[in-house]
């Protein structure tokens, strides 16, 4: 039997409002709704969870390096860190852990200092304009990819 994949789920700020914040650019739902739908995906792919929402960089950093050696996979939504963390992308570059950035908006349409993510050269891959579907078709390209690869 193959070893269960671990995923780690990382939120940054202002995503714990999630419902109130900005409904028609974020949508309804909250964050523990989105954490809902992420679970049950997961249990249909049949891959552990481990979710952290933080308004902290240092937070997200130390949970970034906390998933070497235990986590197989990372699906970050760094709001607005996307934009400005040099030292998130350097710690998901440290790491190694295979990543896949996901948005709610799509950040293409929005203002432009908003096109420039850190984390996008760092990822698999980014999925950005699906509202809170985009975490669960993140979730899926992510467990893909790693049941295509090889453990290391
Ligand atoms: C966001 C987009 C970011 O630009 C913004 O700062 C967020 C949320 C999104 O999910 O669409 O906080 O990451």
């Amino acid at each position: 039997m193959t070893e269960q994949l671990r995923i780690s789920v990382l939120h940054g700020p202002n995503l714990n409002l999630l419902g109130q914040r900005e409904p028609q650019i974020y949508g309804a739902l909250t964050l523990e709704e989105i954490n809902h739908l992420l679970r049950e995906e997961a249990e249909i792919q049949d891959v552990e969870l481990t979710i952290l929402q933080s308004n902290q960089e240092g937070v997200l950093i130390d949970a970034i390096h906390q998933t070497a050696g235990i986590q197989q996979g990372i699906l970050i939504n760094a709001g607005a860190y996307t934009h400005t963390s040099l030292a998130i992308a350097d710690a998901l570059k440290a790491v190694k852990v295979p990543t896949v950035e996901v948005h709610l908006s799509n950040i293409y349409q929005r203002e432009a200092f908003r096109h420039h993510s850190y984390i996008a050269p760092i990822a698999i891959g980014q999925i950005s304009g699906f509202g809170h579907q985009s975490y669960c078709l993140g979730l899926r390209a992510l467990v893909n990819y790693l049941r295509a690869s090889p453990r290391t």
